[in-house]
């Protein structure tokens, strides 16, 4: 905040100033059609078309989407010989019958793998080649059934540790750090035309996204096929600072990638540690909007989305999407995350579906913008 310009200030006062006639006229997708896209993740009973709430929403306000599990390892390939395609198709149907630009999530992750991926069949970890092998097996078959309309794939999910080193994965344990460079090879080799992302949480913090930095020059030197970074800016009221936000996008700009917001949110909730989460008490101390969020914090809410969304118009030359994880805060895994139970506002939609604070405040500052 300490280098937020006068401009960049007033963008943002007007941005959460009282909603105007102009947030019922115009979408997401129709505000920022000449910035980037603009994309949600959906679950199942969405690109089912069963979610009668958030369909008109997700017709008229995307042209993107992100599965918000469907294309995890653990759903399509959860045995040795069983690919399950039924959902991921309806997934890509979905996209394909409205004309949204359709995104894969995720090909390689540490969480929500089976673990006959990483077992030799006697309870002990199996070789690097054969690791490699089922790698390349699941990726050709994955990203070959979609080639030609999946247009980009999260190839490689949080291979980082919070300091920037490698996170001891199975994958980096069995195979070696090359895991990263084979997956992009054997995506490249499934679908030449498909674009290929790293995607990570918190590369706002500098040792992470050094980490990163890092990270994408080895992969590049090596010559490998990689066209985008995914930042999935889980956020809160307080995080990311502008400062932050801005440095992370100019750190991955100069390295030649384009950059992907992924999985935006702005939780409003006390903070929990990750770690700790599944094992905590929920008490009304760790869920103070049960019965609804305050308009104070709902303003502060849009303030925040009104800040990061004037760094992302100002880097619109090297962002070419901003997909929400989620649709309407009903649907929010951060109900559930790390705490149980609790009632959280992370999006621009309400549990009825109406639009926020925060949603007026990035279409104003979209309109804004432009005149
Ligand atoms: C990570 C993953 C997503 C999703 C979210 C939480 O960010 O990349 O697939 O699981 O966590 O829902």
């Amino acid at each position: 905040m300490r280098t937020l310009s006068l401009a960049f200030a007033l963008a943002v006062l007007v941005a959460v100033a009282p909603a105007q006639n102009s947030t019922t006229t115009q979408s997401l997708k129709e505000a920022f059609k000449s910035d980037f896209l603009i994309g949600a993740a959906l679950n199942w009973r969405q690109f089912s078309e069963k979610d009668e709430r958030a369909l008109p929403i997700i017709k008229s306000e995307f042209n993107s989407i992100s599965p918000e599990n469907q294309l995890k390892w653990q759903l399509i390939h959860p045995q040795p010989d069983k690919y399950d395609f039924a959902n991921g198709d309806r997934y890509v149907a979905f996209g394909e019958k409205y004309g949204m630009v359709v995104i894969g999530h995720t090909l390689v992750w540490h969480r929500q793998t089976p673990a006959w991926v990483f077992d030799d069949g006697k309870g002990n970890p199996v070789d690097r080649e054969t690791l490699l092998k089922r790698l390349r097996d699941h990726i050709y078959t994955v990203v070959g059934r979609y080639k030609g309309k999946i247009k980009g794939w999260d190839v490689v999910n949080e291979a980082l540790n919070e300091d920037g080193t490698m996170r001891q994965s199975q994958w980096l344990k069995i195979i070696g750090e090359d895991y990263l460079a084979k997956a992009f090879q054997f995506a490249h080799e499934a679908d030449p035309q498909a674009e290929l992302y790293y995607n990570d949480y918190a590369l706002e913090n500098e040792p992470k996204r050094n980490g990163a930095v890092r990270l994408i020059q080895k992969l590049k030197a090596q010559g490998v096929p990689i066209n985008a970074i995914g930042l999935q800016g889980h956020n809160n009221l307080r995080w990311p600072s502008v400062k932050q936000q801005e440095d992370t996008i100019k750190a991955f700009a100069k390295l030649g990638i384009k950059i992907n917001i992924t999985e935006l949110d702005v939780d409003v909730l006390p903070h929990v540690d990750e770690d700790k989460g599944p094992a905590t008490k929920l008490t009304d101390e760790l869920n103070p909007f049960a019965s609804g969020l305050p308009a104070l914090t709902a303003d502060e809410q849009a303030k925040k989305f009104a800040e990061l969304f004037a760094v992302y118009l100002k880097y619109r030359d090297v962002i070419d999407r901003v997909t929400f994880w989620g649709v309407t805060d009903g649907d929010t895994w951060l109900n559930n995350w790390p705490v149980r139970g609790r009632t959280n506002y992370p999006l621009l939609f309400d549990r009825e579906g109406k639009q926020k604070a925060a949603y007026s405040a990035i279409i104003n500052l979209a309109t804004t913008s432009k005149n």
